[in-house]
């Protein structure tokens, strides 16, 4: 639902002038694939670093795996089910993650992945009472049968419309899922809870200005889950695509970034922090987001309050850092407050970073109509309908992957 008190009128929209992914900040221009992945990409990915998301570390010293349960009979004996839990560091009793996977049983050797962290946790993705209920913190829903911040009975299966698991083993792929809370709580408590204090240094009790906020968080614990998929024979972890809706597809982009492993990027609705330009203030703007989630970014990031033609990048930059890899971003028509068109042109704009890699980028002047995707380097579409995930934007999704994992 379009929030009340933002601009969705496109006359309102100011003139801006986006800053260039193919000019260095000394102002030169970057006109050779070398110059840049060895200078440009790095100056493009330290300002989000410094700016935006927040620095993130690396894997933890002691990080290891668990397989906690396993039924190769799932859907009908069509896919193996699998819960992993990835604790941060020696400590088995300490911070961890758990993935849940499905991986199908007509592949033979590692299957193609999709990976995607989930709002509500692992048993929301498809009504299954094998699947471990989480247990923890979640945000009120009563429509998701969540009582005092805990999932339910009443939870299972309630978020399975957003995930086509059927659809994904029959075509051959694999689908790893975590919950985000088990990396970072999503509620602003100063970054206390999570693995924020994991990543602090002697003496520290809060991230730095420039130190990695939630969605940093969520984004190395996609990492970590890639950790994993290196370990696991039934996992092809060279055809690894990383998807996620709304703030979660802000972080699918970021990990798609800052982690080059990831084979292939999906954002499904991302909006402002996401796909969609900032410096169009159309819908959710910076101060907005800044505002009511100010766990989300680095501190460095609330400078640009209503300065959003200050900020030295923009989000076409971020998904220029992912180039030369398949990057695909959805829209939906009545998403305003994402704003589809800020997404359409962040694409649009990253294009020009693809051809100089030697792709092609995203092969349309101006934005396509409801339902014609396309499925260039650079993969856009709008369909109908509002914020979420349909089986509409998976049967894109699987289509994009096979068309670039070759299936
Ligand atoms: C809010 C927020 C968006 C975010 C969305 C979501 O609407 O303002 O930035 O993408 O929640 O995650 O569903």
């Amino acid at each position: 639902m379009p929030v009340a008190d933002a601009n969705y009128d496109e006359s309102n929209v100011p003139n801006y002038t986006l800053p260039d992914p193919l000019v260095l900040l000394d102002g030169t221009l970057v006109t050779d694939a070398q110059t840049w992945t060895d200078r440009r990409r790095e100056e493009v990915l330290g300002l989000f670093y410094d700016q935006v998301y927040g620095e993130m570390p690396g894997r933890m010293e002691g990080m290891h795996f668990k397989v906690t349960s396993e039924d190769a009979e799932s859907l009908d004996g069509r896919a193996t089910r699998k819960e992993v839990s990835v604790y941060f560091s020696e400590d088995s009793s300490g911070l961890k993650m758990d993935v849940l996977l499905y991986v199908p049983n007509q592949v033979s050797g590692p299957a193609p992945t999709f990976v995607g962290l989930n709002f509500h946790g692992n048993h929301t993705v498809r009504l299954d009472p094998e699947i471990t209920l989480c247990s923890g913190w979640m945000r009120k829903s009563d429509a998701y049968g969540i009582v005092d911040n805990r999932a339910t009975e009443a939870s299972r299966g309630v978020s399975a419309s957003r995930w086509a698991v059927e659809r994904i083993i029959e075509r051959g792929y694999a689908l790893a899922t975590i919950y985000c809370g088990d990396l970072d709580p999503d509620f602003d408590d100063g970054f206390q809870n999570g693995v924020h204090p994991l990543l602090y240094g002697a003496g520290q009790e809060m991230p730095k200005a420039n130190g990695c906020g939630t969605i940093g968080a969520w984004a190395w614990g996609l990492s970590r889950a890639m950790d994993y998929f290196e370990t696991d024979a039934a996992i092809d972890h060279n055809h690894v695509a990383v998807m996620g809706h709304s703030r979660l597809g802000k972080t699918s982009l970021w990990a798609g970034a800052t982690d080059e492993r990831f084979a292939l990027v999906i954002s499904n609705d991302s909006g402002c922090g996401g796909a969609a330009l900032s410096r169009r203030r159309f819908g959710e703007t910076v101060k907005r987001i800044n505002t009511n989630f100010p766990h989300w970014f680095c501190g460095n990031f609330k400078q640009y309050h209503d300065r959003e033609d200050d900020l030295p990048v923009d989000q076409h930059m971020l998904i220029s850092l992912i180039a030369p890899r398949p990057v695909y971003v959805a829209s939906a028509e009545k998403d305003l407050w994402a704003d589809p068109k800020g997404e359409f042109l962040g694409a649009k704009h990253a294009d020009p970073v693809y051809r100089l890699l030697g792709t092609d980028g995203l092969d349309v002047e101006t934005m396509p109509g409801i339902h014609e995707p396309v499925t260039s380097r650079i993969g856009y579409h709008i369909r109908a309908g509002g914020h979420d995930v349909t089986d509409y934007d998976w049967e894109r999704y699987l289509d994009f992957a096979d068309d670039h994992f070759g299936a």
